[in-house]
């Protein structure tokens, strides 16, 4: 759990077979890629059959591969040489919704008698005809589908394809249970699981209350508050349940909940700390500005946190606009000081693909967009298809992601300013800053599991020492400025021409600048190496 973890979305990282598309293949032929750059575990967005309405988060049969991604033979040849690699490979369980495809659904839509008719949640509209209640789907529109056969209206917290399960049915429970185990038996490290705050819905379906001034954007946008379709009490029990199946095993698998919820309701998905997630997505961290307020959010964090629970920072996803783009404004000094910040908190740094390039947001033309929410709501939001642009990898046609002359499922974003193969090359590259920070913190036990405390600072700098020995320190303002009251030496800073420094007393940081220190003089750092 003090490793680093990296997410893949599949179809974007490398196409073994000229389809266009990234495959299973393609991810253990860019295993030596993770290695070099010292991941511990990969989070495979969805690999599992879907119709692809919502690009694998509908799915059809959760255990079975999509054909176009690979075969199940290719899927355990890569947990396989991951693991020679000591890599860990964990998977997307996607348990609020279905595709409307999937067998259960089909049976379920078949008649008010069907056998698995409970598994999902159906209503009867309201005496006057309306909807069943007021329910918005967290991807616009009414969260209601009238099914004229059945003559019921089933629920869709995403989009109509995507029917909610209903999980007050020990039927679904027993299911997942299956699923987790199916793949736990195949080698996976564990699961990343898609909006586990909202699987649960009251029981009596009882209308949203309106939103108020006070409340978030959301919020306002939906012009409602989520007390009745999210983070229901009931949720924690089936999270308790997976917990104890997780740690049912010789080996305790993880589990990273997608939790787009204020920092103290994040709080409550660690459960006392040892009984629910291990590992919780934190929304109003990735949402923040790149400054003074982030210092906040993580400090709110480590306070709200039970004991034990150990955070999980990430600045990019295959949901949110990149990093490099919407905290750095595509800037590769500010993209640099974030990454340092990523891999020096305390907790387990989750980057996505392209994040150690500093690879930001790729506009994507309106014909070109595949992600559905951009076709629906274009141009007032363009989707995410600007964070799924294929990996780049190198500066040729293709771009290293597919063979010259093959068209990718998404186009490319600008592979020559921009890969992998050139970064390395470049001992001053974002790449390379990425890869020493990630190789610093595995030998630094301070900076791998020290505790986090902030540490006064002039305006603009954020600094926070981890352990007895570590201080890392960002300069997040527009003007150099020094930092005063320790002496040590840096051990890595984003000038890396810094790195060995010593400094006494005070220590000066460039606008944008950011360095990871020992507070150890040289001669207690060789006493502690040779005791
Ligand atoms: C999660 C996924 C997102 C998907 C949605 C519905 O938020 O990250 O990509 O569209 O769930 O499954």
């Amino acid at each position: 759990m003090s490793g680093v973890l990296y997410q893949i979305y599949p179809r974007s990282f490398a196409d073994s077979n000229g389809d266009g598309n990234g495959d299973i293949q393609g991810i253990i032929d860019h295993l030596d890629h993770l290695e070099w750059l010292g991941i511990d575990g990969i989070w495979l967005s969805p690999v599992t059959v879907s119709p692809n309405a919502d690009w694998g988060y509908d799915v059809a049969d959760f255990c079975a591969i999509q054909p176009d991604l690979g075969t199940m033979e290719e899927f355990d040849l890569l947990i396989d040489c991951a693991r020679q690699r000591d890599i860990r490979v964990l998977l997307d369980l996607v348990p609020n919704h279905t595709s409307d495809q999937h067998p259960w659904f089909l049976d379920s839509r078949s008649s008010l008698a069907a056998q698995q008719r409970d598994w999902y949640v159906w209503a009867d509209a309201r005496a006057d005809g309306a909807v069943p209640n007021n329910w918005v789907s967290s991807f616009g529109g009414p969260a209601w589908t009238l099914d004229p056969a059945t003559g019921q209206y089933y629920l869709h917290n995403h989009l109509v394809e995507q029917p909610d399960l209903n999980w007050w049915n020990e039927d679904v429970r027993k299911a997942f249970d299956d699923i987790l185990e199916f793949w736990i038996a195949r080698g996976v490290a564990g699961f990343r699981i898609d909006v586990c705050n909202i699987i649960i819905k009251d029981a009596h379906l009882r209308d949203n209350p309106p939103a108020t001034e006070e409340d978030d954007f959301e919020a306002q946008l939906f012009g409602q508050r989520s007390v009745y379709n999210g983070n229901r009490p009931e949720v924690h029990q089936v999270i308790q349940r997976w917990r104890r199946l997780a740690e049912s095993h010789d080996e305790s698998r993880v589990l990273i909940g997608e939790t787009p919820v204020k920092i103290d309701v994040l709080a409550d998905y660690y459960g006392d700390g040892a009984d629910e997630l291990h590992l919780a997505f934190n929304f109003p961290f990735i949402s923040s500005t790149f400054d003074a307020a982030m210092r906040t959010i993580v400090e709110e964090t480590e306070t709200l946190l039970p004991p034990g629970a150990w955070p999980a920072w990430t600045g990019s996803n295959h949901d949110m606009s990149r990093f490099a783009t919407r905290w750095a404004n595509d800037d590769p000094f500010k993209a640099r000081a974030a990454i340092m910040m990523l891999l020096s908190l305390r907790g387990t740094p989750v980057l996505y693909q392209g994040d150690e390039i500093g690879l930001g947001d790729t506009e994507v033309a309106h014909e070109d967009m595949r992600d559905p929410l951009g076709v629906l709501y274009w141009p007032a939001y363009a989707g995410r298809d600007a964070m799924r642009t294929p990996m780049q990898w190198r500066d040729t046609e293709g771009g290293g992601f597919c063979a010259p002359g093959v068209s990718p499922w998404l186009p490319f974003g600008d592979v020559k300013a921009c890969n992998v193969e050139d970064q390395h090359k470049d001992p001053g590259s974002m790449l390379v800053l990425t890869r020493d920070l990630i190789s610093l913190r595995r030998h630094t036990p301070d900076l791998r599991t020290g505790q986090y405390a902030s540490v006064g600072a002039p305006q603009g700098i954020w600094a926070w020492r981890r352990g007895e020995d570590v201080l890392v320190a960002l300069n997040l303002g527009d003007h150099d400025a020094a930092f005063e009251g320790f002496s040590g030496q840096i051990l890595i800073g984003t000038d890396r021409r810094r790195d060995a420094e010593s400094f006494s007393g005070s220590v000066p940081i460039r606008a944008w600048e950011g360095l990871v220190a020992s507070l150890r003089t040289k001669g207690e750092r060789c006493k502690t190496l040779r005791p």
